[in-house]
């Protein structure tokens, strides 16, 4: 017998410093879940895996805001995530935690195995330190303004405005998140991993490699990192809050968290093995096997680059195939943030809307954000349930059973001779298994829902027709047909359902009794067959409501809670950054502010978020690149008046000099805007204090 095929399909571990949301659902977890299920259902082998990344630097944070132990955060949220993903229909086989013993165990060892090997650069370099709070400053401990794209308050880790991933050292005035102090560099002795040597190896595997396979915003990055070229980074940290490093001298040192965390899918998959009696090794060494990680665009560079070369060096491991990786999902046009309460969480949802995770499910992956970032809003996720779901989709069933009922006393009936019409019915539905199955295995997951739709569609335009409430009254043999083909459709939404909307598939399978049919479960690619997928005299079950609308108080209701955080948002001072240490007003003197004017502005080639702009300051014409363009359009701020502090010093972006800052702020809603003078009658170069 042929082995079935083997996927070990991971999930991005989420940080337990908070409850999951749709964001998390819509980027990650859906698309992961519908693939795993639809591969179950082609007979694959399959595991599909993940758990909670309990390393992460905020989770302290967060602890000592809440004046709890960092251990009562990640019992808290471990919990409650875990319990999300269950209700949600997410079917991991396997949900572990990293503070787990065997998660522990394994991370060390894979540390052991790299450092025996001399695969590590151990080195005493100057790292940031706050002497304020006595601690090594790195990853979230440290903000400052990005060396590539300029952005004011990236982290020390990673850039939230443009993705890139750097050293803390790297960042242009940084400063302490602790005490808000900017920090001063001390020696400290760490293990780096020299991604340096990896360089040729990842140029061979991804650039030549996976041109044409993988997504292109997830190629797109990998590119541009490798043709920056790659550092050493270092893979340890001076905090008490990890994986302690497993060497001696390493005292008061843990593993970084990104080092830990992805090894945590072995981790899992070896929980998993243990639990069911199977060998975890075929999942992660066997060449057959294909790897993929689910995640959101913020991890490419450490799923891409760095993980995959700690797999390479340890030498034994297999590859990913593919990463997936998905935009971000904004709500109500704006970011979603944890921090200022803006988001749907999935525990509330599911207090709102009971037994509803299929329209959710179905809203996310309508508008998966899988090349671009998009946008959910409570009115399209009325429009989608009550257009969408209600009226094609919970009406073609609905129809067909009430029909079934009301003709046959619920059993289908024998069909007559097939017409032209039913003939072509009949084949179009059975070319959806190969249509849809097309879609999600090259991870169009939208495009796939669509097509499951279309099939409904088709399902209602067969039964507008040929109008069996009409027939009915002069051709009872023409029903019968009518009737029976609908019914077959019904059941192939049944099935080929399942990966998107896995409680409505289930629900319409008990009431077509599908799975009582001959004992067994129909599987995907029988729909494609010339079979009877519920053959004449099959007795279905009584009628259930797949969908319901959803009034517009409802929400209203949602509307208004979002409008309450914004609001609590502005009352709250937590997001205001902490006032800095006085300074004197010759300090503010040397400041020079003046008002200056767009002249010009275009795109800095191949970034996202640069504009290089030519501003008259009245003193001269000067160039100065700013991270704005994803707020701005260059045509619409030619000609505008801004603050721009000119005496700064000129420093390069992306090989162009800039020469000043433009004074910019955020809204509430995380949108950029100028510190404008909007007055009118003042003069370029005017001076401001
Ligand atoms: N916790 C990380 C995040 O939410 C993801 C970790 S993925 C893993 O961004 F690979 F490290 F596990
Ligand atoms: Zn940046």
């Amino acid at each position: 017998m042929k082995q079935p095929k083997r996927f070990t399909i991971t999930a991005a571990l989420p940080y337990t410093n908070g409850p999951v949301h749709i964001g998390h659902l819509a980027g990650v977890y859906v698309p992961a879940d519908i693939f795993a299920r639809y591969q179950r259902m082609q007979g694959a082998d399959v595991a599909f895996i993940c758990g909670s990344d309990e390393h992460g630097v905020a989770i302290p944070m967060r602890a000592k805001k809440e004046g709890v132990s960092p251990q009562q955060i990640i019992d808290k949220y471990h919990g409650i995530i875990k319990q999300s993903f269950a209700d949600f229909g997410i079917t991991f086989d396997n949900y572990s935690r990293t503070s787990a013993p065997i998660h522990h165990e394994t991370a060390s060892q894979f540390f052991t195995t790299l450092y025996d090997k001399g695969d590590f650069e151990e080195k005493v370099t100057e790292q940031l330190y706050d002497e304020e709070a006595k601690q090594f400053l790195a990853d979230r401990f440290v903000v400052g303004t990005c060396p590539k794209c300029g952005y004011y308050e990236s982290y020390g880790d990673q850039c939230e405005n443009c993705g890139t991933s750097h050293n803390a050292t790297d960042l242009i005035n940084p400063k302490s998140t602790l005490s808000g102090t900017p920090p001063v560099l001390k020696e400290t002795k760490h293990w780096f991993l020299p991604l340096d040597r990896y360089e040729d190896f990842l140029k061979e595997w991804i650039i030549k490699g996976h041109e044409t396979d993988w997504k292109s915003n997830v190629y797109g990055q990998c590119k541009s990192w490798i043709d920056d070229g790659l550092r050493p980074r270092a893979v340890t940290r001076d905090l008490d809050w990890g994986i302690p490093v497993p060497v001696t001298g390493a005292e008061g040192k843990v593993l970084y968290v990104w080092f830990d965390a992805p090894i945590g899918y072995i981790s899992s998959t070896k929980e998993w093995a243990n639990r069911t009696g199977k060998d975890w090794k075929p999942y992660w060494k066997d060449e057959n096997t294909t790897l993929l990680h689910f995640i959101g665009k913020d991890n490419i560079v450490f799923h891409c680059i760095i993980f995959p070369s700690m797999l390479k060096a340890e030498g034994s491991y297999i590859l990913p195939d593919n990463v997936p990786a998905n935009e971000f999902l904004n709500l109500e046009g704006a970011k979603i943030s944890t921090s200022k309460n803006w988001a749907v969480w999935l525990h509330e949802y599911l207090e709102e809307f009971p037994n509803q995770q299929d329209v959710l499910r179905y809203v996310l992956t309508a508008n998966a954000p899988e090349t671009k970032d998009n946008d959910f809003t409570w009115a399209d996720f009325q429009a989608r349930n009550n257009n969408e779901l209600v009226a094609i989709f919970g009406n073609f069933i609905n129809r067909v059973t009430v029909l079934t009922h009301k003709y046959y006393n619920g059993t289908v009936p024998k069909p007559s001779d097939f017409t032209e019409v039913d003939i072509q019915a009949l084949k179009e539905m059975r070319a959806y298994p190969e249509v849809i199955a097309s879609s999600i295995e090259r991870y169009r997951f939208r495009e796939a829902q669509m097509r499951l739709m279309d099939l409904a569609r088709l399902g209602n335009k067969y039964l507008a027709e040929e109008e069996p409430w009409k027939t009915i009254k002069v051709d009872g043999d023409r029903t019968q047909t009518i009737m029976y083909v609908a019914l077959q459709m019904s059941a192939a939404l049944a099935v080929l359902s399942e990966p998107f909307l896995p409680f409505t598939s289930e629900k319409l399978k008990q009431q077509l009794q599908l799975d009582q049919q001959n004992g067994n479960k129909l599987t995907w690619n029988q729909v494609s067959e010339d079979i009877a997928l519920l053959p004449e005299g099959h007795p279905i079950g009584d009628n259930q409501l797949l969908f319901s609308k959803i009034e517009d108080e409802q929400i209203t209701a949602q509307l208004e809670k979002l409008q309450s955080s914004k609001e609590a948002n502005k009352m709250t001072s937590s997001n205001v950054t902490p006032q800095k240490e006085t300074i004197s007003f010759d300090d503010f003197t040397q400041l020079d502010l003046r008002v200056g004017t767009i002249l010009e502005a275009e795109k800095m080639p191949k970034t996202k978020k640069l504009l290089v702009l030519k501003v008259d300051t009245g003193i001269d014409v000067r160039t100065i690149v700013s991270g704005i363009a994803e707020s701005f359009a260059p045509e619409d701020i030619i000609g505008k008046q801004v603050t721009v502090l000119v005496n700064l010093a000129p420093r390069k972006l992306r090989g162009v000099e800039s020469q000043g800052m433009i004074l910019m702020t955020e809204t509430e809603e995380g949108h950029l805007v100028f510190v404008n003078p909007d007055q009118k009658d003042l003069f370029n170069g005017a001076t401001i204090n």
